[in-house]
């Protein structure tokens, strides 16, 4: 298949990555469906697309008629029949749980054209986990975005061993047409290539803030004012979220057994506290909306 040929998009979970990377796609030209089971997330996608597009018209970021051809072209339901039939590209991106995934994954395959490309968004779980319960692994790989999606450029596209060449030059020309910049990791590794970056920078900020070296608020003005991050480690984990933060350690801590991958304390109260964050309300830091 070549990307011209790719019409419908659909987009699996209407949470924070879901809903931007499908309204992403509907702002570049596709048809995108954005399923998830809850009502309520779908609301909240539905809710953010209908003031997001106005608002970049409002901003001088795209036309009247560009953000009225997005709206026309992007729909959301809890129907997954309805959101995969047809669909020749689908982005999963429900929450990361590798039983659910690989559950999701064997309901498109029953359900998606044979020619459709079944990609993953998840942060660390590579697909080669997930490919075996379909019967087209070879159309299975990672296409992982940042968050917020409808700003960051990376897509990291992740060719596992079951991959074909053909499914990757797919990927990897479907992120340019969605505005994108990809990079191909030609291996599956342990939290690809800016996460595991991300990690290390990330752990060394909470091992100071556990300390008590200095406060989250401190740490983050020193990396932003050093090193030039346009957020600090704090806020962006407030961004991304604390919970999904745990996931990833903790799921490293599995693969490698060593404890130095164990979340922190710390991440552990915020956990537990429920402050994950911005979608909380409450993270390292207090949000009114
Ligand atoms: N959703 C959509 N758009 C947003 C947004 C959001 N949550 N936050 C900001 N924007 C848009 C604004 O509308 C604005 O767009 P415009 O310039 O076209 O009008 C633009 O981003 C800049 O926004 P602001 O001027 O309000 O604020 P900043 O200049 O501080 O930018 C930021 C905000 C883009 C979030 C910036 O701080 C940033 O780049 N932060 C780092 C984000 C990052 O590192 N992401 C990667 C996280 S790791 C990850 O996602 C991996 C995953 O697996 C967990």
């Amino acid at each position: 298949m070549q990307v011209e040929e790719i019409k419908k998009i659909c987009v699996l979970g209407c949470g924070n990555m879901g809903s931007q990377i499908a309204l992403n796609a509907a702002i570049h030209g596709f048809e995108v469906v954005n399923m998830d089971v809850k009502e309520e997330m779908v609301a909240k996608a539905a809710a953010f697309a209908e003031q997001y597009l106005p608002g970049r018209v409002k901003k001088g970021r795209l036309t009247e008629d560009q953000a009225r051809a997005a709206a026309s072209r992007i729909s959301h339901t809890t129907d997954l029949e309805k959101a995969a039939r047809g669909a020749d590209f689908v982005i999963e991106a429900v929450l990361e749980r590798l039983e659910l995934k690989r559950q999701v994954f064997r309901e498109l395959d029953r359900i998606c054209p044979p020619h459709s490309v079944l990609a993953t968004n998840s942060s660390f779980i590579v697909s080669s986990k997930i490919a075996g319960v379909t019967k087209r692994p070879e159309k299975v790989c990672n296409m992982h975005f940042f968050n917020p999606a409808l700003v960051m450029e990376l897509v990291e596209v992740v060719q596992g061993p079951h991959t074909s060449d053909e499914t990757v030059t797919l990927t990897m020309e479907l992120a340019r047409k969605m505005g994108k910049t990809p990079v191909l990791l030609q291996k599956e590794v342990y939290g690809f290539l800016v996460n595991r970056i991300l990690a290390a920078l990330m752990d060394e900020a909470v091992w100071l803030a556990d300390m008590k070296v200095a406060t989250p608020e401190d740490i983050d003005t020193a990396v932003t004012k050093a090193l030039g991050h346009p957020m600090g480690p704090f806020r962006l984990m407030d961004l991304t979220g604390i919970d999904l933060h745990y996931d990833i350690a903790m799921e490293q801590y599995r693969e490698t057994g060593d404890p130095k991958h164990k979340p922190s304390p710390l991440i552990v109260e915020k956990v537990v506290k429920g402050e994950h964050g911005r979608k909380t309300g409450k993270g390292w830091y207090e949000y009114k909306e």
